[in-house]
C-alpha cells in the first residue's frame, strides 16, 4: 500500500515518457501517420495502475482509465491530415483539456501542433467557402472553443474576428444559441445583456425545454458568472439546476450518453445541490457503455464524454492559464449592469426620494396577496426595501440566508421554498403594478439578486411564491 503513490508517479513518468518516444517514430516515419505502438503503451500503462489493490485509490483509477481509453482511441482515429474529419475542433479541445497539468505542455508536442494547424486549414476553408456553404453557429463555435483552448484568440484569427462571426445572427434554435454564447464567453468577448436574458429565460423555463437545451444554457451561465460584474447572476443557477439535476432516471442517466455527459458538465462541482442528484450513477452510466476499444461510438460523442468524466468541462475552458489573462477584471464583458434598471429612468445624478410597490403573491392561482407602498432613497438596494416592509406590515416578514454574494430570500410570508416539490419565490422587476389576469412573462424575473438590485422611480416589485 505504501508503495502506491510511488507505482503511480513513476507510471505517469513512463507515459509522458512513452509519447515522447511515439513522437519521433511518427516522424521518422512518415508514411506510417497511425500509430499503434501508443495504444500498446497506454494498455500497458493502464495494466500497471490496475495492479495496485488499495481500494480506497480504486475509484479514481478506475474513472481516470476509462478516459485514458477513451483518448487513446481518440488519438487512433487522427487521419493522414492530422484532422479528425467533421470533428477536428472537438477532438482537439479534448486532448487539449487533458491531462489537467500537463495541458500546455502538449501544445508544444509537435504532433499537436500539426493538428492545430490543421484546424487552421479548416477555418480558413469554412470561411474561404461559406458563399457555397453556409457556416453554421454550432460549426463555428466548436472552432472558437478549440481556439480558445489550445490559447489563440478567436477574434483575432489571421485578423479575422471569429467571434463577431458567430454572433452576427443570432441563432433561433435555444442550444446553439447557448453553444455560440458559451463560445463568445469563453472568448472573454462582449456579452450582451439581450443575450443574457434569453439565456436566464430558457433556465427560468426549464422544464419546457431539451434536458440538453437547458444544460448547455448553464454552462454558458456558468461561463458569464465568472465574470465578477455577473457574479450576481449565481443566484439565478441554482433553481435551473436543481431541475435538471432531478431530472436523471432510474439507470443514472438523463435519457442518453450526450445529454447525460452534457449534465455532467453543466452541474460540475456544484457540490449544493448534490441531494437532488446521484452523480456517481451518472458516471456509472456513461462508463458502464464504453465500447472495449475505449471509444463511446464515434469521435464527437468520445470527446464529450472525455469533457464530462475528467472534471474539465468546456466551461474550464476559460480558466486555462494561457499567460494572458491575469484575472477576470482584464476582459471584455459589458459593464454597464444588469444591476441597473432595465427600462429608461429619470436623471442619474439627481439624488432624491423614490416610492416603489412591493406585491406578494402565493400560489399560481394567486390564492393570497400583499401590496405595501414604501418610499426610499434612490439607489437603496430592494433587500433594504424588503427590511422596511417587514417593519411595516409583519405579512412581509422574510428569512435570507447569507451567501457569498448576497442574501437568498428563503421564506416569505411563512412560506418556505420546497425544492423537492419545486416550490420557489420568484422575484420580478416590473414596470406596472402586477395583475393577477395578467400575470408577468418570465423576462421579467430579476437578473440579479436582491442585493443588487437597486430602487428606481416607478418599480414594482413581486415575489410570487409557485410550483416551477
Ligand atoms: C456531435 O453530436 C451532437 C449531438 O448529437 C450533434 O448535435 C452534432 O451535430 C455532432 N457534431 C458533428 C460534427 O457531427
Ligand atoms: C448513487 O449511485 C451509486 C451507483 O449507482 C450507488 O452505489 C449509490 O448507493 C447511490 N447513492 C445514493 C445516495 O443513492
Ligand atoms: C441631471 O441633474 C443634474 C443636477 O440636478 C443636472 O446638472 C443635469 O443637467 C441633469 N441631466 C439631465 C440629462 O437632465
Ligand atoms: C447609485 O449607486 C451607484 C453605485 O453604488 C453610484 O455610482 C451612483 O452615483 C449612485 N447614484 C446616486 C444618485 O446616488
Ligand atoms: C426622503 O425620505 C426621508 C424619510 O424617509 C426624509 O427624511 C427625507 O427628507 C426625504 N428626502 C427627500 C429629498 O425628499
Ligand atoms: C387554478 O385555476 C385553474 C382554472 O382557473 C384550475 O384549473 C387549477 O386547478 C387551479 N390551480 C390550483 C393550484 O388551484
Ligand atoms: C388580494 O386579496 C384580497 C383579499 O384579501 C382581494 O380582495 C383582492 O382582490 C386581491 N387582489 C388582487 C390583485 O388579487
Amino acid at each position: 500500500m505504501v508503495y502506491l503513490p510511488l507505482i503511480v508517479g513513476f507510471s505517469l513518468v513512463a507515459f509522458g515518457y512513452s509519447q515522447d518516444l511515439e513522437l519521433q517514430h511518427t516522424l521518422t516515419t512518415s508514411d506510417n501517420y497511425k500509430d499503434t505502438t501508443e495504444t500498446v503503451k497506454v494498455t500497458a500503462f493502464l495494466d500497471l495502475l490496475q495492479t495496485s489493490t488499495n481500494p480506497s485509490e480504486k475509484t479514481t483509477i478506475e474513472e481516470s482509465s476509462v478516459v485514458e481509453r477513451a483518448l487513446a482511441w481518440l488519438v487512433t482515429q487522427r487521419e493522414a491530415d492530422w484532422g479528425w474529419r467533421n470533428d477536428t475542433p472537438k477532438v482537439l479541445t479534448a486532448l487539449q483539456l487533458w491531462p489537467r497539468e500537463e495541458a500546455h505542455l502538449m501544445a508544444e508536442v509537435l504532433e499537436m501542433q500539426l493538428s492545430l494547424k490543421q484546424m487552421e486549414v479548416e477555418i480558413v476553408v469554412l470561411l474561404w467557402r461559406h458563399h457555397e456553404i453556409p457556416i453554421t453557429p454550432p460549426k463555428l463555435a466548436q472552432y472558437c472553443l478549440a481556439l480558445s483552448g489550445a490559447c489563440q484568440d478567436p477574434r483575432q484569427f489571421h485578423g479575422h474576428d471569429l467571434i463577431a462571426t458567430l454572433l452576427h445572427h443570432e441563432p433561433v434554435r435555444d442550444i446553439e444559441f447557448a453553444y455560440a454564447s458559451l463560445a463568445a464567453c469563453t472568448a472573454r468577448s462582449h456579452v450582451r445583456k439581450k443575450q443574457i436574458r434569453r439565456l436566464l429565460d430558457i433556465a427560468n423555463t426549464a422544464k419546457d425545454h431539451n434536458i440538453d437545451t437547458v444544460a448547455m444554457t448553464i454552462l454558458a451561465l456558468r461561463c458569464i458568472v465568472k465574470d465578477h460584474r455577473h457574479r450576481n447572476l449565481q443566484h439565478s443557477l441554482r433553481r435551473p439546476c436543481i431541475s435538471l439535476a432531478r431530472q436523471q432516471q432510474q439507470d443514472g442517466g438523463f435519457g442518453n450518453l450526450y445529454n447525460t455527459a452534457l449534465t455532467l458538465q453543466a452541474l460540475q462541482d456544484m457540490n449544493e445541490i448534490n441531494n437532488h442528484w446521484n452523480r456517481s450513477a451518472a458516471k456509472s452510466y456513461i462508463e458502464s457503455r464504453q465500447d472495449p476499444d475505449g471509444a463511446f461510438t464515434d469521435p464527437n460523442l468520445t470527446a464529450e464524454i472525455v469533457f464530462a468524466l475528467s472534471d474539465r468541462g468546456l466551461s474550464h475552458i476559460r480558466n486555462l492559464d494561457c499567460g494572458k489573462y491575469d484575472n477576470d477584471m482584464d476582459n471584455h464583458v459589458e459593464i454597464d449592469g444588469l444591476s441597473k434598471s432595465l427600462y429608461p429612468h429619470g436623471n442619474d445624478s439627481d439624488p432624491r426620494n423614490v416610492t416603489v410597490t412591493y406585491t406578494l403573491w402565493v400560489g399560481a392561482n394567486v390564492t393570497e396577496n400583499a401590496t405595501v407602498t414604501l418610499t426610499a432613497p434612490r439607489n437603496t438596494s430592494f433587500y433594504h426595501v424588503m427590511q422596511a416592509a417587514m417593519d411595516a406590515d409583519p405579512r412581509f416578514t422574510f428569512e435570507a440566508s447569507e451567501w457569498p454574494n448576497g442574501h437568498y430570500v428563503h421564506t416569505l410570508a411563512g412560506y418556505k421554498e420546497e425544492p423537492m416539490g419545486y416550490h420557489y419565490w420568484l422575484l420580478y422587476r416590473l414596470p406596472e403594478v402586477p395583475d393577477p389576469l395578467a400575470p408577468p412573462a418570465n423576462q421579467l424575473v430579476a437578473p440579479v439578486g436582491v442585493d443588487d438590485l437597486l430602487i428606481e422611480e416607478g418599480d414594482h416589485y413581486l415575489f410570487w411564491y409557485k410550483k416551477l
